[in-house]
């Protein structure tokens, strides 16, 4: 029998929750503690749900809906439905599913969102019965820090300083005392520049300030690069302590010469970095002369996990089409 609870702000369920993601998204495992503290730093204007599917007792799935901050439109929500690959087949996702339909017909949805993998066929397929359609994709290339070379970007990084270029830690910049104002306005005119299906929407600046106040983001590895003083290019280093990872953003001249030196620390084994990307855009182009890497040890994405965003357009009853 298939029963569906709510999730609950505790530990017990934070962990039923991540140990199933885990089960699925192999590779990008994270931690309870990551998904608590995201939970609790979401603005509270955000609306979100996540619940959990049981089957004969034991925990099988959850599904989830939230309302992310980028697009910060009530109508626009990300979902997701996710079931244990020892359970599925039996109609636990299209239990989930229905149910979600259910909680968010109430915002009058005008468009869904939902993340897949190339190389989840059963997710693909499961999505596109639904009226999910693919909008864009995510390329995600990883390299492996322990056996990585530092020495073989000197020439790189040296290239960079020769244009005039600086590349400080956001620490080192803490005397700017317009430093987290220019921050946020560079953080802003890159999100713009990212391919997205749907155009973002600019965050304050109030809660662009709680990125302070996350634990995983390494201040002393979020790097600026300065032109003639100029905050031109980021880096950021987020710790994925469930893979043992750290995720890296990187934008403008020079800043992913940066991003080994930083990503191997705190028992990081490998950084991830991932792109959306359009064919022809510059994203793509960025990942190309990555690939290129090859004797840095660089994996270029392409084939490896690609992961496709969808989106459906709902306005009107995002139930009708529950019964999937
Ligand atoms: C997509 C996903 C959630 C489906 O979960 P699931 O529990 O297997 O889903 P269901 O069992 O309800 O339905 C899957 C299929 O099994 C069929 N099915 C359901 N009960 C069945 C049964 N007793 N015997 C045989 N088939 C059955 C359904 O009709 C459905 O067929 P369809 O794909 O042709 O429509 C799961 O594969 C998953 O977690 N994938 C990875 C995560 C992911 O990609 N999620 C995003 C996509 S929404």
């Amino acid at each position: 029998m298939i029963t569906i609870r709510p999730c609950q702000p505790t530990d017990a369920d934070y962990r039923q929750a991540v140990d199933i993601f885990n089960a699925v998204w192999v590779g990008q495992e994270e931690t309870a503690q990551e998904w608590k503290e995201g939970d609790e730093k979401r603005p509270e204007t955000l609306k979100w749900g996540r619940f959990f599917a049981d089957l004969d007792g034991q925990p099988a799935g959850y599904a989830s809906y939230e309302q992310q901050l980028r697009l910060n439109h009530p109508g626009k929500l990300r979902v997701s439905v996710i079931v244990r690959p020892a359970f599925r087949r039996r109609g636990v996702g299209i239990a989930l599913w229905q149910h979600l339909c259910r909680q968010i017909e109430q915002f009058d949805p005008l468009r869904l969102f939902i993340g897949t993998r190339e190389n989840f066929p059963e997710g693909m397929r499961f999505a596109e019965k639904r009226g999910f359609f693919e909008s864009f994709r995510h390329w995600e290339s990883r390299l492996e820090l322990v056996s990585f070379r530092l020495a073989d970007w000197a020439g790189h990084a040296r290239r960079v300083a020769e244009q005039g270029i600086e590349i400080r830690s956001v620490v080192e910049l803490a005397s700017d005392t317009d430093r987290d104002r220019k921050l946020y306005e560079l953080g802003w005119a890159i999100e713009q520049d990212i391919p997205s299906p749907e155009p973002a929407v600019k965050r304050s600046f109030e809660e662009f300030q709680k990125v302070w106040q996350r634990s995983n983001l390494v201040h002393d590895a979020w790097f600026v690069a300065l032109d003639r003083g100029e905050y031109v290019g980021l880096t950021e280093f987020w710790l994925n302590r469930g893979g043992r990872s750290c995720s890296v953003r990187y934008w403008g001249n020079g800043c992913d010469s940066l991003a080994p030196q930083a990503g191997d620390r705190d028992g990081a084994q490998t950084a991830r970095h991932r792109v959306r990307a359009a064919e022809g855009n510059p994203g793509t182009a960025h990942l190309e002369r990555l690939g290129q890497q090859g004797d840095l040890g660089a994996e270029q994405a392409p084939g490896l996990c690609p992961q496709a965003g969808a989106y459906r357009l709902c306005k009107g009853g995002a139930s009708g089409e529950a019964g999937g």
